[in-house]
């Protein structure tokens, strides 16, 4: 939404093909512009689909969020409880889909030396959160995939930097945070409040944008001062 009302093309990827064209409308509602684009980040042949479909709409990608990830669906539990099947699939769709995306959209930013890549891992990696492992653990790969990704694509005029937003409040609900752990989080932040996407959208508009040129393979805690890096 921030992107399109600051007049960016915008193409939306999601596996859920009903919440996509809602994103899409609601843009359009507004005046912006977005192509909704059904996609499996974890699948190799639907990632270069959806790439080849943005290259022969527009000729090139300025902006990849790698932002598609197993989150919300995750029951959290010891890690003991953790299924071996639940752990590949996370890794696969955070770690995998972030190396898939990204291995498919750079040739469309080095073609105009010119790109930026915002990995979206989180802050649950820097203090260690409990009862997630295969998620923390995923996220802690995103920041080494980041780092490793600045150093490859420096050359390329392409940024990468990572996003690690505290637990936000986004529209769908979060059964296994009680709310008891809400207000624990909220007490620890130095901004006391709770933390929702528009707290996100700067941090991920200056990545974005020139303003950042020099700034590369950095992590970047947007949590209200819960964790510091
Ligand atoms: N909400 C938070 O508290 C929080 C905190 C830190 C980091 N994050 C990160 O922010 C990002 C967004 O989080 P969210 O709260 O909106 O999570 P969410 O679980 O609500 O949304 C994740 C989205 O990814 C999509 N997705 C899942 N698998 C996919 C696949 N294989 N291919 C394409 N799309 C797929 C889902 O359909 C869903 O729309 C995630 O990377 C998450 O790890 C969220």
């Amino acid at each position: 939404m921030r992107f399109a009302a600051g007049g960016h093309r915008v193409v939306a990827m999601d596996i859920q093909e009903d919440a996509l064209n809602g994103v899409a409308e609601a843009i359009k509602a507004t005046g912006g512009q977005c192509v909704p684009l059904a996609a499996d980040v974890g699948s190799e042949a639907s990632v270069a689909q959806a790439a080849g479909r943005v290259d022969q709409t527009f000729g090139r990608c300025d902006v990849l969020v790698n932002n598609a990830a197993i989150f919300s669906t995750i029951k959290m539990r010891p890690f003991e409880q953790l299924p071996l099947e639940e752990w590949m699939r996370v890794m696969h769709v955070n770690v995998t889909g972030t190396f898939l995306m990204t291995r498919a959209f750079a040739p469309l930013m080095k073609r105009h030396r010119w790109g930026r890549i915002i990995n979206v891992s989180s802050a649950a990696f820097v203090m260690g959160r409990p009862n997630y492992l295969h998620y923390t653990t995923s996220k802690a790969a995103v920041v080494g995939m980041t780092r490793s990704l600045a150093r490859e694509l420096g050359s390329d005029g392409i940024t990468v930097n990572a996003l690690l937003p505290g637990a936000t409040d986004t529209e769908i609900p979060r059964e296994t945070v009680t709310p008891e752990q809400k207000r624990q989080q909220i007490a620890m932040r130095c901004i006391q409040r709770e933390e929702g996407p528009q707290d996100l959208e700067g941090v991920v508009s200056f990545l974005a944008s020139e303003d950042s040129a020099f700034v590369t393979g950095q992590s970047f805690v947007v949590d209200g001062g819960y964790c510091f890096l």
